[in-house]
């Protein structure tokens, strides 16, 4: 008998730089799945949207801050077998935003130099895209 595939789930991600070269990660919060680990903020991609609205309407709601879609460029793509489903995550990068960086619905926010992102416990899909943040940064 062979395995029904894992249904793929895609996910936005986006590493904000700020002017001193740090990376904003947020903690997911408690009572959700991977509850206190720390990801780059993103979401769901719902039907009908593109990935970069999906991730606009992301960063508003999750950090209140309005971005724009020239603003957001495509970086690299995480791809990864959870048990139930395979995520595919494109991780954009993003330097310019409007408003003020709050957590809304995560438990905490950091501002990280990429060399000391490997101090945060992350889930297993946004691990590998600290080695290509420290080689880009
Ligand atoms: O809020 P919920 O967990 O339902 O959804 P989400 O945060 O939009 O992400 C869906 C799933 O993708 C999460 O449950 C994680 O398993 C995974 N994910 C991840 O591995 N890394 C991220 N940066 C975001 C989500």
């Amino acid at each position: 008998m062979t395995d029904a595939p894992l249904p793929t789930v895609l996910v936005v991600a986006v590493a904000l730089i700020d002017v001193d070269g740090r990376v904003l990660i947020a903690k997911r919060p408690q009572g959700k799945k991977l509850a206190g680990l720390w990801e780059f903020p993103g979401g769901k991609v719902e039907a009908g949207e593109r990935p970069e609205q999906a991730l606009i309407r992301e960063l508003k709601e999750e950090l209140g801050i309005d971005v724009s879609e020239n603003c957001l460029s495509p970086f690299v793509f995480a791809s990864h077998a959870y048990d139930s489903f395979h995520l595919l995550m494109p991780l954009y990068l993003c330097r310019r935003w409007d408003g003020v960086v709050t957590a809304r619905e995560h438990d905490g926010l950091a501002w990280v130099k990429p060399i000391k992102l490997s101090d945060y416990p992350m889930p297993p899909a946004d691990e590998p895209l600290v080695a290509w943040l420290r080689d880009l940064l």
